[in-house]
Formats: structure tokens, C-alpha cells, sequence
């Protein structure tokens, strides 16, 4: 690491110049206030590859004093003088602005034999990457936005595309997903604002009152995907958990608000909406459906469903297939890597213990989660779950129907009477009459 000694007594460019060699040329700075501590130093470390000085400190002819120095100690030392008009030889630089330190930045990067580009790289600030497709629900943006094109085998360049407060139309964004663009970029700074920007935008489509609901499906889909990613990527921060729980309560409303269960789930699995959205949002339905056949009473059932329903599969978000596994025997024969078949059996509780770092999650659908593949500690899968709690049991029966409705419209074929399944699966009176009350509504709405 290259050494350079700053004599500036000027607090501000002090600052300036220190922030710029030490940031952007990452060289070794050492302050001094004058030629004697200065010449002090040198005695001790004739080493040092750059002095940066102003031309006089009060009295002291400090840069003469210095080039003296070097001359007669036959030093390599190069010597940069801020404030003086004398003509510039050998090791020996003159700026006559005293007040110029871009000058300095650039020359002490020639004289450390730094090139341009590794500046240009350095002096950029940093970008974070941010999916193209969550541009497509905003209309305009509160910071620039940029594009990524390599320039060489390791150098980037990003390219202004959208500038901070301009509109800008869906259709550039979906021309850029039909590229196959993954991600725009975003300066670092920039990221906290962008984050709550974006969720407050989604919040308040979601919170249209004019919403039609095929509309507010769409919207809830979308912001799903996002709302999963950043979770698992930031944890519960006030944008995610803000945008969590605008999602979760229109999924109750939903439900709520629908006249009967079919025509909800119609139009969730008809719409334009990711899998692991739509089988959240059946499973929430379906389960709430039957805490209200059954009379469960419990004020806060269908939050606690929808909060699970929501979180239950957030570790397998990123694989559609390890989703859909949901028995011991499924699980062996899909033959999975050590890694992945980890990741299935700890699923359950991972998300569990996820789930209680929500600050608004009502306390209970921590436990629906862990016991979603029917064992209680959230390990693995297990048939045996007469012992667990009610609404533990009625999510288990709406999971395993929902997958089932979604195995049938993926695969196509003859419709399995699910039923009959699952009267063999979860044997006993009282999940007989569970399975009945998920009977009882299908029947009357001929699923
Ligand atoms: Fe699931
Ligand atoms: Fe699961």
C-alpha cells in the first residue's frame, strides 16, 4: 500500500483530499502539520512515496523545507505543493489553486502508477440490484435507475435509464423482461427509500377501495413475490412486515367477502398469479371455510389461518417441486440432494421460528406452520396428528385438498376423490368429521 504524508491545514480540504486518496486510491495516509514533524517522520520512514503539502504554514516555507529534505537525502519521495505558481520538475509538483483537490486526486493517482479505470470503478458509487418485475408495479420511481452492461470479463458499466421522479411506461419494463433481463440497478444509498416507496405503492393499490377483485387478486399476487423475497432476504423490516400484513388481511377479506368458496378459488387458480400465491391464498380459504362450518370458536382463527397460510412454505419459495412434496414416501422418492432434502424436512419450523419474529403475527399460527405436514416438532412428515391442536389439523386437511386441486389442474386427468384419501390417510372420529366438513362444502359446490 502506497504511503502519502497530507500537510493541509484547511479542515475542509483536509477532509476532501483524505477521503478521496484513502477511499478511492486506498493508499496509506498519514497527516502532518508542518516540514519539521513532516522532516521528523522521513528520518524514521524514507519510504514514503508522496507528500501533499501546502505551499506555507504560517511562517514556515514548509514545501521548500521538504524538497530540500529529499534532495539532500537522495529520497524518492514525490512532493505535490498546493498554492504555489513555481514551475513543476521531476519529482516535484506544483498546483497553483490551493484549493484544488481533484487535481491532487488525479496526479497522486498517476504518480502511484493507479490507471483510470480502477478509479472511474472506485469513484462509482455502489448498485444493488433490484428485480425488473417489481418495476412494473410502480409508475414512477423516487431514486435513478440504472441498466448493467459488461465491458470487459470484469468490468461493468450501468447505464442511467430511468431518472429519479420521472414516469416511466410498462411497457420499457416488460421489453426489458422479454430481453431476459433479471435486474435493474439502484444506487446502495438509495436501497431503504426505494424499499418503503415501493411497499407504501403496493399498499395503497391494494387499499383501492375500486378494486374489482379479479384486479386486487393481481395486485396481492405480485406483491406476494415480493413481499416473500424480501422477507427472506431482510427479515421483518417495516416495509416487509407493513406489506405482510396489508396482504394477509385482504386474504381474510377475501374470504370473507365471497359468497361462497368455489368462485374464490376459481378465480384465484385462473389468475395471472404465482403457484406459491395462489395455493396460499386456497389454503387460507379453504381452511377458513371450515373453521366456519365447524363453529370453531376462536375470534382470531382466520388471521391466525391466513398469517400461516402465507408464511408456511416461505423456505421453499424458490422451488415449486420440493413445495409439493407432502409425505415421507414422496420425500424418499424424489431422491434429493443432501442439501435440498434438509431444506424440505426443516421447512416447517424454519418458517415457524421465522414467523414469531413478526411482531403482528397472532401468537398460534407459529404452531399451524410447524405442524403443517402433520408433526409436531416441524420436522419431516407424519399421519399420526390426533394429538395436535384443532386448526392445526383443519390446515393439514385444506393443504393437502389444495394441493390436490393443484396436481389436478396441472396434470389434468380424472379428478381423485380426495375424500376418500383422506379418510384413509388421518384415520379416527374427530378427523373424520373434519374431512367431512371439507366434504359437505364441496359437495353443495360440486368440486
Ligand atoms: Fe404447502
Ligand atoms: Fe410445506
Amino acid at each position: 500500500m502506497a504511503q502519502v504524508i497530507l500537510i493541509e491545514s484547511n479542515k475542509t480540504l483536509n477532509d476532501l483530499i483524505s477521503i478521496n486518496l484513502t477511499t478511492y486510491l486506498g493508499v496509506d495516509l498519514i497527516h502532518r502539520h508542518n516540514a519539521v514533524d513532516t522532516i521528523n517522520l522521513l528520518s524514521i520512514l524514507p519510504t514514503v512515496d508522496l507528500i501533499v503539502t501546502n505551499q506555507a504554514v504560517r511562517n514556515e516555507p514548509t514545501a521548500q523545507l521538504i524538497e530540500n529534505y529529499i534532495i539532500a537525502n537522495k529520497l524518492n519521495t514525490n512532493l505535490i505543493v498546493l498554492g504555489s505558481n513555481a514551475k513543476s520538475f521531476d519529482n516535484v509538483l506544483h498546483i497553483s489553486d490551493p484549493k484544488n483537490w481533484e487535481q491532487v486526486v488525479k496526479i497522486t493517482a498517476k504518480i502511484l502508477g493507479i490507471n483510470d479505470s480502477v478509479i472511474a470503478r472506485r469513484i462509482l458509487p455502489d448498485y444493488v440490484p433490484i428485480p425488473v418485475r417489481y418495476f412494473l408495479n410502480l409508475d414512477n420511481v423516487n431514486c435513478d435507475v440504472f441498466i448493467r452492461i459488461k465491458k470487459s470479463p470484469t468490468e461493468y458499466q450501468y447505464i442511467k435509464r430511468i431518472h429519479n421522479g420521472d414516469n416511466f411506461s410498462k411497457d420499457s419494463i416488460h421489453r426489458y423482461i422479454q430481453q431476459g433481463l433479471d435486474d435493474l440497478y439502484i444506487p446502495k444509498d438509495a436501497k431503504n427509500n426505494f424499499a418503503t416507496y415501493l411497499s407504501n405503492q403496493l399498499v395503497n393499490k391494494m387499499e383501492n377501495p375500486h378494486l374489482e377483485i379479479n384486479q386486487k387478486i393481481q395486485i396481492m399476487g405480485e406483491s406476494y413475490d415480493i413481499a416473500v423475497r424480501e422477507v427472506l432476504k431482510l427479515g421483518f423490516t417495516s416495509e416487509t412486515i407493513q406489506l405482510t400484513e396489508v396482504i394477509i388481511q385482504n386474504m381474510v377479506k377475501n374470504f370473507e367477502k365471497s359468497p361462497e368458496m368455489s368462485g374464490l378459488l376459481h378465480k384465484l387458480i385462473n389468475s395471472d398469479t404465482g403457484l406459491l400465491f395462489q395455493r396460499s391464498h386456497m389454503n387460507s380459504v379453504v381452511a377458513s371455510e371450515m373453521v366456519k362450518n365447524l363453529k370453531i370458536k376462536d375470534d382470531k382463527a382466520f388471521e391466525k389461518i391466513a398469517y400461516a397460510s402465507f408464511f408456511h412454505d416461505i423456505f421453499l419459495t424458490d422451488d415449486e417441486f420440493l413445495s409439493k412434496i407432502n409425505s415421507n414416501e414422496e420425500l424418499e422418492q424424489a431422491a434429493l440432494p443432501d442439501k435440498e432434502w434438509d431444506k424440505v424436512f426443516n421447512h416447517a419450523l424454519d418458517a415457524a421460528n421465522l414467523l414469531r419474529k413478526h411482531p403482528e403475527a397472532p401468537t398460534g399460527s407459529d404452531e399451524i406452520i410447524k405442524n403443517h405436514h402433520g408433526a409436531s416438532n416441524g420436522n419431516g412428515f407424519s399421519n399420526s396428528i390426533d394429538t395436535l391442536p384443532m386448526l392445526s389439523k383443519i390446515f393439514i386437511i385444506a393443504h393437502n385438498f389444495v394441493l390436490e386441486l393443484i396436481r389436478f389442474k396441472e396434470l389434468g386427468g380424472e379428478p381423485k376423490p380426495i375424500t376418500d384419501e383422506l379418510f384413509k390417510r388421518y384415520p379416527g372420529p374427530e378427523m373424520f368429521l373434519l374431512i367431512k366438513s371439507l366434504e359437505n362444502t364441496l359437495k353443495k359446490k360440486n368440486f
